[in-house]
């Protein structure tokens, strides 16, 4: 074989194989759950594994997949993806840094910078992250982060990252992408020039609302090294059965993913032509005011749509109580189609702020069933 027959394994090689080291293990095929909280050795200082809090076979196996699946130096699993984002913000930031935040975010991540950041001096500008004139006017010498979702979670806005990096980096700042709604399937972050990457693994790397989880992946061994150092001393780790769940969703996210983007094109189609539904939001559709940039950065265009029902709140609200096959709950990603009223429900601390989301607005997260039943789910209960 010559240099040149040597290639990059795919994407979908790389979900099936990631994290899996052949021999080890007793030759088991699925990476065994180490559930031990600590190790024995033979020799008081011994290179080996240590105590679980610090590394753990089961999670380092989900981390070393995760780092090959977004072309990062390492990742750290953590409890939830609110972890994650906590320990992005301990390990770039301290009292009197600046963040220049996404105006739509995760309801829980506004709650963070707003409810508990505060506290240790750190503040937030919010901003419009399309609008890169605006991204280079908030930036300023304490600004440590720039926080990008994307696309948003739930108005679907989709931020340039290799552009915000580029504008972050010249003015010394770092940048953190929460990926969860695109997944390192259809988006890599890091590849586009960030510095950190969150996704909430509960989401579509875990894939079967059966766990709650998180990653923060590193471009570089300086931020890894910080990083690692921090979910140590802070205990910001993943449990060894929860990372095995996720490591076992992942074998199967290109799949789920492929057919995931393409029922959430019909369903978006579908809405848009409908009379009650007076905008949708998703990246996909040729109209989206993102739809270049997600066309450019990303290699589909995920399973989270939105939509804003022409009726009161309470409309919208009674809309959702009214499907069959969508499940009213929050989360996303999972097999199952699930649809929300983000104003009542994951973004109910946002109104009135600078990132409340509309109040007619519902949010569909698109599962594996028949497009087909989803469509007529969502026709019956708009005609109710
Ligand atoms: C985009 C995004 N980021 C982060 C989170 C937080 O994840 P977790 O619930 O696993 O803490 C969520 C949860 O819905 C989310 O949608």
């Amino acid at each position: 074989m010559t240099g040149s027959d040597v290639r990059a394994p795919s994407i979908h090689t790389l979900a099936v194989r990631g994290g899996m080291s052949p021999g080890s293990h007793n030759g088991s095929i699925s990476v065994p759950i180490y559930q031990t909280a600590t190790f024995q050795r033979s020799v008081v200082l011994e290179e080996t594994w240590d105590y679980s809090r610090i590394a753990n076979p089961t999670r380092s196996a989900l981390e070393e997949c995760l780092t090959a699946l977004e072309g990062a130096a390492d990742a750290v699993a953590t409890a939830s993806g609110m972890a994650a984002t906590t320990l992005a913000v301990w390990s770039t930031c301290r009292s009197g840094s600046h963040v220049v935040l996404a105006d739509n975010v995760y309801g829980g991540t506004w709650d963070l910078f707003r409810e508990v950041m505060p506290a240790w001096g750190i503040d937030v500008s919010v901003v419009d992250l399309r609008d890169l004139d605006a991204v280079r006017a908030a930036i300023g010498p304490r600004t440590s982060l720039v926080w990008v979702e994307s696309p948003s979670n739930p108005l679907l806005k989709v931020a340039d990252i290799a552009a915000v990096s580029a504008a972050a980096h010249s003015a010394g700042a770092l940048v953190a992408v929460d990926s969860t709604l695109a997944t390192p399937v259809l988006q890599q972050p890091i590849t586009l020039g960030a510095d950190l990457v969150v996704h909430s693994t509960t989401k579509y790397l875990g894939g079967h609302s059966d766990v709650t989880g998180g990653v923060l992946l590193s471009a570089n061994d300086e931020l890894a090294q910080r990083v690692r150092k921090v979910s140590g001393i802070t205990g910001s780790i993943g449990a060894p059965f929860d990372s095995w769940l996720v490591l076992r969703g992942i074998r199967t996210l290109p799949t789920r993913m492929a057919q995931i983007c393409t029922s959430a094109a019909a369903v978006a189609k579908y809405l848009q032509s409908h009379p009650r539904v007076s905008a949708v939001h998703y990246p996909g559709l040729a109209g989206h005011p993102d739809h270049a940039v997600a066309a450019k950065q990303m290699t589909g265009f995920g399973g989270v749509i939105s939509f804003e029902y022409d009726g009161t709140m309470d409309q919208a609200a009674r809309l959702c109580a009214r499907t069959h096959v969508f499940t009213l709950a929050v989360s996303l990603g999972g097999v199952e189609s699930l649809i929300q009223h983000p104003a009542q429900m994951t973004h109910c601390t946002t109104g009135g702020t600078q990132v409340a989301v509309p109040p007619g607005l519902i949010r569909l997260s698109i599962g594996l069933e028949s497009p087909d039943d989803l469509i007529a789910d969502l026709d019956q209960a708009l005609a109710g």
